[in-house]
Formats: structure tokens, C-alpha cells, sequence
């Protein structure tokens, strides 16, 4: 696994992004779902942001959506492992600390801007940096985990087409291939570990 335990504890006050030391499932779910949130307030500030470009509001609120979809899966998964009394038990799913922390300081950042901080092309480089972190990855590694294979292979397909919609908008707006085939990358990155996890029924 590339992820490991860390052993940290650290609370932002501004975040409530918690990372303790001992990680029972309840708090690497409870860790991802706070940092899920954050990235789907920060996608939907950038709909607000390009209001007045329907194409561009939809993409954005489209992206929030993708967000909030990951936290009503998790809080369901969560819900079901409560029921049935196992959730304090150790996480199936390891998880890098100092990534998770390093993400929540990056959008606590960008959440700080000013509305004027963020010409499209600069929102667009910021959401491939955010879904170039490992919380996607982690959000898919705890769902198949805990046996949420229908859950997860419909976060992972609309993840994957809300990656090609960014790769789309990226080659609209920023002429910058090296951003466009980072985007590419990912939406690859996506679509192959769906495949994956699909040929292994
Ligand atoms: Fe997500
Ligand atoms: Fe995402």
C-alpha cells in the first residue's frame, strides 16, 4: 500500500480536519468526509465565482456535486459499518497523514483569496492539483474496501467523466499542455482503476 498509518494528531480550527494517531475506520472516514467537504466548498465557490458563465457555472457545480456525492457514499458506508458495531475497529484503508494535512492547508489557502485571485485559468489549475492529491484514490480505496461495490463503481464512473469535462474545459480556456496532459493523466489514472476493479468481479 502506498498510503501509511501516521502517527499525528492535529486540529485546524478552521478546517476540523482531524488526523489522530490511532486510526479506526470511523476516523479515516470521518478525516475524508472533512476533507471531501472542503474541496466541494471550494469548487462550489468557483461556481459562484463564474456565475455569469453558464457553461462554466455548471462545470464548477458539476465538480461540487462529484464532491458531495463522495461524502453522502462515505456517510452511508459509515452508517451501515456503525450498525453493525465494527467502525471503531482498525481501518482496511491506511492513510498518509502528512498528505491529508498538506491537502487541507493547500484549499484552507485558496479559500483565503479574494473572489479576484482566481481568473479561470488559474481555478482550473488548482482543481487538477486538488484531484492530483491522494483523496480520490483514498475516497475509492475505502469504498471497495468496505464492500460498497455499487457505490463505488458510480462515484468512480462519474469521477471519471467529470475529470474529461476538466480536461475539456482546460483545453477551452489555458493554453497549456502540460496542465492538459496532467488532467489526461488522471482521467486515465480513473478510468483504468474502474476497468481494474471491474474485470475483478
Ligand atoms: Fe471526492
Ligand atoms: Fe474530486
Amino acid at each position: 500500500m502506498r498510503r501509511q498509518c501516521a502517527a499525528l494528531a492535529l486540529r485546524t480550527a478552521a478546517t476540523g480536519v482531524n488526523i489522530p494517531s490511532v486510526l479506526t475506520t470511523r476516523e479515516v472516514i470521518e478525516t475524508t468526509i472533512a476533507l471531501e467537504k472542503r474541496s466541494m466548498a471550494l469548487y462550489a465557490r468557483f461556481a459562484k465565482i463564474f456565475s455569469g458563465q453558464p457553461r462554466l457555472h455548471e462545470f464548477w457545480f458539476g465538480m461540487a456535486r462529484d464532491e458531495a456525492r463522495h461524502v453522502g457514499a462515505l456517510g452511508l458506508v459509515a452508517t451501515v459499518l456503525e450498525l453493525e458495531g465494527v467502525i471503531d475497529g482498525p481501518s482496511p484503508v491506511p492513510v498518509q497523514g502528512f498528505e491529508m494535512i498538506r491537502l487541507s492547508k493547500v484549499i484552507e489557502h485558496y479559500m483565503s483569496e479574494p473572489d479576484s485571485a482566481f481568473p479561470i485559468e488559474r481555478a482550473l489549475a488548482i482543481a487538477v492539483e486538488v484531484e492530483e492529491s491522494e483523496l480520490e484514490d483514498l475516497v475509492g480505496d475505502l469504498l471497495q474496501a468496505l464492500q460498497e461495490r455499487g457505490e463505488y463503481e458510480r462515484c468512480q464512473r462519474l469521477l471519471v467523466h467529470d475529470l474529461g469535462e476538466l480536461s475539456y474545459m482546460i483545453e477551452q480556456h489555458c493554453q497549456d499542455p502540460t496542465l492538459l496532459s496532467r488532467c489526461d493523466e488522471l482521467v486515465n489514472h480513473h478510468a483504468e482503476t474502474l476497468r481494474h476493479a471491474a474485470a475483478s468481479h
